[in-house]
């Protein structure tokens, strides 16, 4: 049986990430973290799947000889092209962003008209139309949105320019008169107000992030390995990248709970 209080070890290409790794937080308060994300080589999203596929395992081993009881892909570019690989090679539990968002998307839709966003590297995957095994009644319109990560890489989740992008990007979804919209991408739910500006209220938005933090928690009672809580939860934050830069952007992006962040070689 694994350690209940070894960390959960989360991985991204980046610091998208980081809000799964916040949705996690909030959902399971008692648990110790080790991110890992692999900014010297983001975006995933714009790279061949083989490439993505190496890049993603070299980081999930990483994690797995830090001890983590539990691998979560908080990424969706890496999620599409590794999961199958991740669970035969891991023996700990793994849990990624694609399929716990298609099932939350078919369960809300009351249309049967679905969009996901998301980088390219997902969109020809293929993998949402997998995971979601398009049922009978169910259309699923697919967008790449590529624009919307190089905006929050920048710090940018509002203004004009972003506006224009956003309308350009979401047309295919606006035009298939969708009810209910993935946010196939960990970068998206930073642009929640601008995507939900320009889809109107009627569009259901579903959050890759939120819904992995929930089979995250599933996923750790199902394999008896929920922390303890003997005390205050540990993080720590690992980039390939550049750490100032990636502790700067992430704290104003998604919170100033991040503290330290350390170079991973
Ligand atoms: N984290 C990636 C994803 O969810 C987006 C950023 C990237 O392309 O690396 O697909």
């Amino acid at each position: 049986m694994g350690d209940r209080n070894a960390p959960i070890g989360i991985f991204d290409s980046g610091f998208g990430g980081l809000t799964v790794a916040r949705a996690v937080m909030d959902q399971l308060p008692d648990e110790d973290i080790v991110y890992v994300g692999d900014s010297a080589r983001s975006p995933y999203g714009e790279l061949p799947v083989g490439q993505v596929r190496e890049y993603a395992l070299e980081c999930l081993d990483h994690l797995v000889d830090q001890g983590v009881k539990m691998l979560v892909i908080a990424c969706n570019s890496a999620s599409a092209a590794v999961l199958a690989d991740a669970r035969e090679r891991y023996a700990v539990p793994v849990v990624e962003v694609i399929r716990p968002a298609a099932r939350r998307a078919a369960a809300v839709t009351r249309t049967g008209r679905i969009g996901v966003i998301c980088t390219r590297a997902t969109a020809t995957s293929g993998a949402y139309a997998d995971a979601l095994a398009v049922p009978p009644g169910v259309r699923l319109t697919t967008a790449a949105c590529p624009r919307f990560v190089d905006f929050v890489e920048a710090g940018v989740t509002g203004g004009p320019a972003l506006l224009e992008v956003a309308h350009d990007h979401l047309a295919p979804v606006l035009a298939a008169e969708v009810d209910t919209l993935i946010l196939g991408c960990t970068h998206y739910p930073l642009l929640t107000g601008v995507i939900s500006y320009v889809l109107g209220e009627g569009v259901t938005l579903v959050s890759s992030a939120e819904e992995c933090g929930q089979q995250a928690w599933a996923a750790l009672l199902e394999a008896d390995l929920l922390a303890e809580g003997t005390g205050p939860a540990s993080h720590r934050f690992f980039t390939t990248g550049a750490p100032e830069q990636f502790s700067e952007l992430g704290r104003r992006l998604v919170g100033d709970w991040i503290d330290r962040v350390e170079q991973l070689a």
